[in-house]
Formats: structure tokens, sequence, C-alpha cells
């Protein structure tokens, strides 16, 4: 049995190596591509594996996603049921990726961004602001982030409601399900949040349909993925002044290409992947127990449910 890491970036890799290799110290722990014999691996550690990476490993019993989504594993891989793939849960990441919508929300209620530009040109310029009470917010999304963030913006005096496709119970926070009660929760909300895992049945959610039906007025923010968004529909959308801005984190493709119209936009704020960042220290506990489950042939924790794709 052995574990083999795979991300693209070199540094990533090796701290892994590190974090693993000091918890499980009699394990065959190597960085892909110096595996000495892919027969004996096991267990996967990755972020975004290239197209038939899992094929080179044929007796991989796990995979283990760094990251919160598993989208980069499944969409190129078919994963055959008898292997298990886990995600990461992490309070720490779960609770950034509220910290990043929040101040998104409140920059934009509080008018930071106008007063920089107005800064840079000496403009005095008082703007009227809006308060937290007054705003409804409206998560896509309940799974173990969404609820976490509904719950921390209600706790600080938001309204808020929520869309999942089953109906969740979260105290004061109305939840909502089916097409009509999408556009129900959209039509209430000032802010709309999409956490939602990317899957076949989410992926270009946010067209123009979903878009027109946001109340008027009313600011997209995304931090689940590039590919829940229609580009050319969220652009035309802003440019009509239906939807007054978006704050985008996630891309179709990461690095942003230089020739997007998203990065020169002015109702377009852009920030490069960053609502929540895996830390190692924190995560690398569940990553050592889950390789102990199966050296022990038990089910993984933050285990993915295969068929609905998170
Ligand atoms: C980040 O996007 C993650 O999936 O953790």
């Amino acid at each position: 049995m052995s574990i083999a890491i795979y991300t693209k970036n070199k540094k990533q890799s090796q701290k892994w190596f590190e974090a693993l290799n000091s918890n499980l110290p009699n394990e065959t722990i190597e960085i892909y591509p110096n595996i000495s014999n892919f027969n004996l691996v096991t267990f996967l550690v990755c972020w975004k594996p290239e197209k038939g990476l899992l094929d080179k490993f044929p007796n991989l019993k796990a995979i283990q996603s760094l990251g919160a989504g598993v989208d980069h594993i499944l969409q190129y891989h078919t994963i055959p049921s008898h292997i298990q793939v886990s995600k990461v849960v992490d309070d720490n990441l779960t609770h950034d990726m509220w910290e990043h919508s929040m101040s998104i929300i409140l920059a934009d209620m509080k008018n930071l961004h106008i007063h920089s530009k107005n800064q840079k040109i000496k403009n005095w310029k008082p703007k009227r602001y809006k308060r937290i009470k007054d705003i409804s917010i409206g998560i896509l999304g309940l799974g173990t982030i969404g609820k976490y963030v509904a719950s921390q913006f209600s706790n600080v005096g938001f309204k808020v409601n929520g869309w999942a496709r089953s109906k969740k119970e979260i105290s004061n926070v109305d939840t909502f399900i089916g097409k009509s009660g999408l556009n129900s929760m959209l039509s209430i909300s000032d802010y709309v949040v999409n956490i939602l895992p990317l899957t076949k049945e989410t992926a270009g959610i946010i067209n123009s349909d979903f878009l027109s039906n946001m109340k008027s007025g009313s600011y997209l923010i995304n931090i689940g993925r590039g590919q829940h968004v229609v580009d050319e529909d969220l652009l035309s959308i802003i440019d009509s002044g239906h939807v007054r801005g978006a704050a985008l984190d996630v891309f179709h493709n990461e690095p942003l290409p230089l020739e997007s119209p998203f990065w020169a936009h002015p109702s377009i704020v852009i920030t490069p992947h960053v609502a929540s960042l895996t830390h190692i220290n924190s995560v690398y506990p569940q990553v050592v127990e889950n390789y102990r489950r199966v050296k022990n042939e038990q089910i993984l924790l933050n285990l993915v449910n295969l068929s609905k794709g998170y």
C-alpha cells in the first residue's frame, strides 16, 4: 500500500508530503510523477488531477480531494464504485467562505469601492449606505458550507433565505426548493451568494433565465464555481442594469484570461479564487485519518456521494 500526492504546484505537493510523512512515518508516500510502483498506490491525495491520471493507478482504493469540491476529479474521470472519494470539510474553510462573502456585501453596502475610486481623484462625495437589518440575502446551496454561511448572516441581523435540492431546517432561515422556489428566493434577495457544488445539474444554472428572475438592482456573489455561470448572460444582464453588479471569485478558466471582459468591467469585482484556501495544518488530520480508514477497509470521513457528485 502506498500514498501518491498530485497537485500542479510543486511547493504545495512538498508541503503535503511533509505533513503526511511526519504523521505516517512507516508508509511509502510519493509525489507524482515520481512514483516507484504505480501498482502499490491505494490512496491518491490530489487537487485538479489531469485527465486520465486515475487510470495510471490500477489498485486505487480511495481518492482524497484537497479541497471542499470534487468536481475537479469527477469532470475527467468516471470513478468505479469500489473507489471511495472524500472531500475536505474544515471549519476554517467553511468560516472563510462566510468572511469572504460578508466582506463583499459590507463593502458594497457601504460603497467602499465607490469611495476608493473617488479618493483617487480627490472627489469628496457622500453617498447613502445600506443597513444590515434592511437587507435580504439568498444563499444557493445549503450543504455544510451553505448552511453555516446562512446561519452566520442571520446571526448578524440579515434576513436570510436559502435554496437547495431538498428542504433544509435552519433556524431563522427560510428555505426554498425546486424551480419555483428558486425564482421566489431570487425575487426577494438583495444579494445572491452561490455556494452550490458543481454537478451536471448545476452547471450553467446562473443563466439569463436565472438572472432575469433576480430582484431588480440586486447583486451576485459567486464563490461556487465559474461553470455555474453563463458569462455572456451575466455580462448582458449587468449591462442592462437589472442586476447591479457581481463579485466573482471563481471562473471557467483560472487564472482568469487577460482577454476576459470581466477584468475591466466597472460593476464587477474580481478576486483570484481566495474565498477559502485550504490550510494544510488544519486539514492534514482528516487526510491521515482517511488513510488509516483505507488500510482498515472502513468508510472514509467526508465521503462523497458519487451519484450526487458532491
Ligand atoms: C475550493 O474551491 C475548494 O473546493 O476547496
